[in-house]
């Protein structure tokens, strides 16, 4: 799909080994396949694809980058990917499989893309205790991205016909595994040093947390919707530079992050330059988006200068998330 409104054939897969080897193959393709889970049914694409993840956006027609929780098969992969301090062990240990999401640092070896953590240093990372989901991430051998579902601003499906209300013809595939039996997403703790919190209330109810670890969990925002404030989790990635955007023209020493062929006045001067997408492909722009502007940061520039990018297909959550590091200062 290279961007919204471009058709795919909707394959419904039972969940049989038939079905779970071809739903792993796609996935292992850069593919989108819809999962049950226990709790809702999840968007799956390989997490450490970042165009891959960026279809999920695309299919969902979501109009801003979240974090997207990775589903792995077992603890075991889940720490290859996230750094666990004793509570956040403790809690996968108790917890896992089960409707449990836990928010921690990145591990040096993570292969997680960058989009799918939506450019921050941390992870959110889920081992689901579906039996399907769990044969499958097993056969796709990867972390897999899934949020709910469903198209953006509708409910979260718990059935394979909910799936295909939404997204049929734009997803490759739906595994069909019955009803999910929790309904609700999944809890969602961010264990990143300092207290645990609890970010968004799920299957897992908050008494059995706090009884097993022996504390209060203190209230957090989910990613995406609080203000950076000071001790509070950094729920969007925000670069040192100075984010200047529908930049006309550039000046000497800018860092520039270009989309498509022309490149604004002056371009040639810049201490470094990169391409979101030369033939102005929206999705391969989001693939790029958090790594290109972590490359830029780190160049030392003042100013990231940002041509212009429309607003239409993943535009907008690409264009939300540039007004976002523009602003917060
Ligand atoms: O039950 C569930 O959790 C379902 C099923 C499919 O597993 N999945 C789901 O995923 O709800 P998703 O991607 O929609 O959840 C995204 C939420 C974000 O809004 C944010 O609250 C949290 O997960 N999250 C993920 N990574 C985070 C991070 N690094 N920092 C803060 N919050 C994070
Ligand atoms: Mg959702």
């Amino acid at each position: 799909m290279n961007d919204l409104g471009s058709m795919r054939q909707t394959e419904r897969l039972t969940s049989d080994e038939a079905g779970l080897a071809r739903a792993a193959e796609i996935l292992r393709g850069g593919g989108l396949v819809a999962f049950p889970t226990e709790t809702v049914y999840g968007l799956g694409a390989d997490a450490t694809d970042a165009q891959a993840v960026a279809g999920i956006y695309a299919a969902k027609e979501r109009p801003s980058f979240n974090p997207l929780i990775s589903h792995l098969d077992s603890f075991e992969s889940a720490r290859t990917q996230g750094m666990f301090d004793e509570t956040a062990r403790r809690l996968a240990e108790a917890f896992w499989p089960g409707p449990l999401t836990l928010v921690v640092p990145v591990a040096p070896t993570c292969t997680i893309s960058d989009l799918a953590r939506a450019g921050l240093d941390s992870v959110g990372l889920r081992v689901p205790a579906h039996p399907f989901a769990h044969a499958l991430l097993q056969k796709a051998g990867r972390p897999v991205a899934a949020p709910s579902a469903n198209r953006s601003g509708r409910v979260s499906p718990t059935d394979a016909d909910h799936v295909l209300g939404d997204l049929d013809g734009r997803i490759d595939a739906v595994l069909d595994g019955g009803s999910s039996q929790v309904g609700v997403e999944s809890t969602i703790v961010a264990c990143l040093g300092g207290a645990p919190q609890l970010l968004r209330p799920g299957g897992v109810p908050r008494e059995a947390i706090e009884t097993l670890i022996g504390m209060k969990l203190e209230a957090g925002q989910e990613g995406g919707k609080s203000p950076l404030a000071p001790g509070m989790l950094a729920s969007h990635y925000a670069p040192r530079a100075r984010v200047r955007l529908n930049a006309a023209s550039i000046e000497a020493g800018e860092a520039v992050l270009l989309f498509g062929h022309e490149a604004p006045k002056g371009a040639n001067a810049a201490r470094i330059t990169l391409n979101l997408s030369k033939n102005g492909d929206l999705v391969e722009a989001a693939a790029h988006l958090f790594s290109y502007l972590r490359q830029l940061d780190s160049s030392g520039a003042a100013t990231i200068a940002v041509s212009p990018i429309p607003e239409t297909g993943l535009g907008e959550a690409i264009n939300d998330r540039l007004r976002r590091a523009a602003a917060e200062r």
